[in-house]
This record gives structure tokens, C-alpha cells and sequence, in this order.
């Protein structure tokens, strides 16, 4: 039997199956630089299949017959393809099954900020709401017939650009490495620069994967350029936001809100400011993870897995050089 390390996440009919054709191991969050049985197994295996475990070069050394790393995910930052791809080990994730799903949460975090609902859960909780009536101290903001402005239109920012469309009837706008012209047509989206839609936008939504491009893609500069009522909402990676200055940002009054899926350090300090913030809603990386789209996500990793393991071209290959010879 073929060994598999399964890591941190990959839901327990999928791990089932798969024990029946590999010899697999789950391991969660460990030290994989110096746990020994993780690099025992590590040694051996020809697979690996799950959620964010860091791959660099001494991972890579550390797996000398590793052939495929089956990513949970659609996001694949976790993975230093370059090293992967010298060495020939394939790398997949799993785009498409999440996209509503993601496009969801996002939205839902997007009004849970306007409207502060969070906030005002605990204040219902709290007992604090007493006979007074509600005052302007607990007003939110509107969201329908806003502008909303998405960085990156992938398959999720334009399942984004929809809801805010035909639900709430935005303005879209958006920012792309490339014009979509599908969404232009479908959504009424317009392209903008970047600086452009940090200008324009009532809320600022970014979802593009975390590349070296998109690193520290908003900072300082960007907050700036938002309108002081914008809201702010990451659903793609924390790093794409320089986390210090979204804190000062928000402090300073630069913009007025921002709901955050993703953090710079996960799971995120406890004394991080931003924790602090009554006008901070957070969510912990759940994007994706509902029941039904967790079960997808674990089905099409893997197949992915398998297919790689057979010697095929897997479906959702995200460094095709290491393929060049499959159809
Ligand atoms: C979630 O963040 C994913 O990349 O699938
Ligand atoms: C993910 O599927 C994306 O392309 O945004």
C-alpha cells in the first residue's frame, strides 16, 4: 500500500475510502519540521492530502518519494510550487465547489459589518437593550444601491459581483490582473484601476489569491484613498493587507468599518487590536467551511490525490509543467 499523510483536515467519509486504498496517516498541526513520526511518515509517503500544511524546500528534502500534494483548498499559498516543480511533485487544490459557498460568507460578513449585527447581538444579549428606543449610536449602514468594489474577479469575486447585483442592486466595480468582460455583461461590473475603485467604493472587498503580486496589496496608501465611510472586507488572505496599517486605519478614522475572514497570523492573537474594535466583525477562516462544501472539497481532493497517485493527470492541477507528458 501507497503511503498518505492526511493533515489537519479532510472529512472522515473521504479519510475512510481513502484507508481502504492507502496506507495513510492523519496528523493535525504539527511541528513539521521536527515531530518524528510525522517525518518518519513523511519519508515514505507518495501522497499528501489536506488543509494548509507549509510546504518549503526542507519539507520537500524531507520527502524523497513524495509525488503529489493534494490541496483542501482553493487557495495554494501554502505551497512553494517552484520547489514542488523542480522536483516533479504535482500540486492541486480545489476550485469551483467552494465559490458560492465563500461568496456567501463573504457577503454575509459584508452586511453583518454594515448593519452590526454582531454588535448588537451582544447588545441584545447583554440586556442592554432596555425600554429607551434604539438610538443613532446603534445605526448601521446600507448596503443595497451601494457601490461595491471587488479586487480580483476569479470564479468567486464574480459569485460576489452577482449577489450584490441582482440581490441588493450595487454599483459594481471591479479590479483584475485581466478585464472580465462575462462579468461586465452579466453584472453591469466596471473595471477600474486600483486606486480607481479604492476611490469610488462605498465597500472595498478583496478576494484574489495571495501571490507575491498581492502581498501587501492594501496598506497604508490604499487606506488612504478609500472614503472615509468605506468598509473594508478580506476574504482572501491576510497578507494580502498590510495588518498594521488596516489597524491604524481604523483607529485613525480612514475608513469606517471592516469585516476580516483572514489575519496575518492564524489563528490570530489574543491581543491583537483589532479584536478591540467594536466596528471589527471577525470570522475564523471559515469562507468555505459549511457541511456540504467541506464534503466537496475533501470528494475533489481525493480524486485529485488519486489521480496523481495512477500515474494520471489530476483535474485540478495547478503546476502543469510536472504533467507535460499526460493528456
Ligand atoms: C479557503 O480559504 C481556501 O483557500 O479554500
Ligand atoms: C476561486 O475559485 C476563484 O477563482 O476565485
Amino acid at each position: 500500500m501507497k503511503k498518505v499523510i492526511a493533515y489537519n483536515r479532510v472529512e472522515k467519509p473521504v479519510l475512510e475510502e481513502l484507508e481502504r486504498i492507502y496506507d495513510i496517516r492523519f496528523f493535525k498541526n504539527v511541528d513539521t519540521k521536527n515531530d518524528p513520526e510525522f517525518l518518519e511518515h513523511l519519508s515514505e509517503s507518495e501522497g499528501i492530502i489536506g488543509l494548509e500544511l507549509p510546504v518549503d524546500a526542507e519539507l520537500l528534502d524531507n520527502a524523497p518519494n513524495l509525488k503529489i500534494i493534494s490541496n483542501v483548498s482553493v487557495g495554494y499559498n501554502n505551497l512553494d510550487l517552484e520547489e514542488m516543480t523542480k522536483r516533479n511533485i504535482m500540486a492541486t487544490n480545489t476550485p469551483g465547489v467552494l465559490t458560492d459557498t465563500v461568496a456567501d460568507a463573504v457577503f454575509g460578513i459584508l452586511i453583518a459589518t454594515a448593519r452590526r449585527i454582531p454588535e448588537l447581538d451582544h447588545f441584545v444579549k447583554n440586556g442592554e437593550w432596555k425600554t429607551e428606543a434604539i438610538e443613532n449610536e446603534h445605526f448601521g449602514n446600507n448596503v443595497h444601491h451601494k457601490t461595491l468594489g471587488i479586487i480580483g474577479m476569479g470564479r468567486i469575486g464574480k459569485a460576489i459581483a452577482q449577489r450584490g447585483h441582482f440581490g441588493f442592486d450595487m454599483n459594481i466595480l471591479y479590479h483584475s490582473r485581466s478585464r472580465k468582460h462575462d462579468a461586465e455583461e452579466r453584472f453591469a461590473a466596471e473595471y477600474r484601476t486600483l486606486d480607481g475603485l479604492l476611490e469610488e467604493s462605498d465597500f472595498v472587498c478583496v478576494i484574489t489569491p495571495l501571490t507575491p503580486e498581492t502581498e501587501g496589496l492594501i496598506g497604508k496608501r490604499e487606506f488612504k484613498l478609500m472614503k472615509k465611510s468605506a468598509i473594508f472586507i478580506n476574504g482572501s488572505r491576510g497578507n494580502t493587507v498590510v495588518e498594521q496599517d488596516l489597524i491604524e486605519a481604523l483607529k485613525d478614522g480612514e475608513i469606517t468599518a471592516a469585516g476580516l475572514d483572514v489575519f496575518e497570523k492564524e489563528p490570530i492573537d489574543p491581543d491583537n487590536p483589532l479584536l478591540y474594535m467594536k466596528n471589527v466583525v471577525t470570522t475564523p477562516h471559515i469562507g468555505s467551511s459549511t457541511h456540504e462544501t467541506e464534503l466537496k472539497m475533501s470528494e475533489l481532493a481525493a480524486k485529485n490525490l488519486k489521480s496523481g497517485l495512477n500515474g494520471e493527470k489530476p483535474a485540478n492541477l495547478v503546476n502543469p509543467e510536472t504533467c507535460k507528458d499526460k493528456s
